[in-house]
């Protein structure tokens, strides 16, 4: 029989021709122009070549502001980075595969000199714990987002989506995972707002309900907008950002009643347990929404991914589609495979072409 894995999902007119995608992976090789070096793109084009259903970008910086945490983010704000963009979207599709671009704001995450206004912007002006492994620095205290700074972000984000559209992919994430600024907002650790973004779940949503109201009336009805969410963060990792596995859902049902296509969740292992449950990430999320769902976190080889599926609609893989170019045909000839740690994943952000 053939697996699941293997068979078709549409969310509605796209369709993957497999249940099988490359998670957005940040290579920080873009030079002043905020493009990807080629080689790096040309990874993306090899994934879809080589089977993957679904092909994500890096996460793609909102503006040129506030929004970047890394050395060599990409941008696609003018027309050269639509151009480069859209080179990729059409060979990717020409292989028979989905894009999908992710877009970010990093907000806290950031450091002094990494965006030209030079300014850290967040929901409240709590820093970071730990010092900043780009810089070996303790991260600076954020200045606390105004009216007008929201306003900013949200603009940001819908030009970007103009620039995702014109270059051709088929759907555009929202971050809301991993610490970075939107995930902040929903955070009772970082947002210590007391106006109407912060506090209930609901008032610390209120940011990314108007993002998304902003951006979906760029992206037409036959392209896909996704979110991405985790329940951790890059930064104070020992703090989770939600008190229990119910709090989780409200956001997930809040999530759901947006004009949104779909959820991915991002965790460290799909297997864990979520909040004190006893069942998982996906499990719980899959309980609250009816959306269609992404999941990533060790999916290394056939078991992993089809029992990884069993609660989740498509999966998504990180480093072992970074390191093992033939990924998909060795799922499919169910090989033994390895599991890659995060150290072997160092390669992505050196010069080193990646097969
Ligand atoms: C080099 C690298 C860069 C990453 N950059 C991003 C990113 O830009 N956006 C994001 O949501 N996740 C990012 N991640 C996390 C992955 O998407 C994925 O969730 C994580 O690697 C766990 O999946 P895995 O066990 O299959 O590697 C990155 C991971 C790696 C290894």
């Amino acid at each position: 029989m053939t697996s699941l894995l293997f068979s078709p999902f549409t969310i509605k007119e796209i369709t993957c021709k497999n249940r099988i995608g490359v998670a957005p992976m940040t290579r920080m090789s873009a030079s002043g122009d905020s493009i990807p070096r080629e080689d790096v793109l040309q990874f993306l084009i090899t994934r879809a070549k080589n089977g993957a259903g679904m092909v994500y970008t890096e996460a793609i910086v909102t503006d040129y502001e506030s929004a970047q945490g890394y050395p060599g983010q990409a941008r696609i704000l003018n027309q050269n980075q639509v151009d480069a963009w859209k080179n990729v979207t059409e060979k990717i599709r020409s292989h028979g595969a989905v894009s999908v671009c992710q877009v970010f704001h990093c907000g806290r995450m950031a450091y002094e000199g990494i965006n030209p206004a030079n300014r850290v912007i967040a929901p409240s002006p709590v820093a970071p714990m730990q010092e900043n492994p780009m810089t070996g620095a303790p991260y600076p205290v954020p200045e606390q987002m105004s009216r007008f700074d929201m306003d900013h972000v949200v603009n940001g984000f819908v030009e970007t989506a103009k620039g995702v559209m014109a270059a051709g992919f088929d759907g555009l994430e929202l971050h809301c995972a991993h610490g970075y600024l939107l995930s902040q907002f929903l955070s009772t650790y970082a947002n210590r707002r007391t106006d109407a973004y912060g506090g209930s779940m609901e008032n610390r949503y209120r940011f990314i309900h108007e993002v998304i109201q902003a951006v979906r009336p760029v992206i037409p009805e036959d392209r896909l907008l996704l979110v991405r969410i985790s329940n951790w963060g890059i930064a104070d990792m020992d703090v989770s950002l939600f008190s229990d596995a119910s709090e989780w859902q409200k956001m997930v049902r809040l999530f759901s009643q947006e004009p949104i296509d779909a959820i991915s969740v991002s965790t460290y292992d799909f297997r864990l347990g979520a909040f004190d449950t006893g069942r998982t990430m996906a499990q719980i999320t899959r309980d609250a929404t009816d959306l269609p769902l992404l999941i990533c976190g060790k999916i290394y080889d056939r078991k992993s991914a089809e029992d990884a599926l069993a609660d989740a609609d498509l999966v998504l893989s990180g480093k072992s589609m970074l390191l093992n170019p033939n990924w998909v045909a060795d799922i499919e000839a169910n090989r033994e495979l390895a599991l890659y740690g995060s150290e072997e994943a160092g390669v992505a952000y050196t010069t080193t072409p990646l097969p």
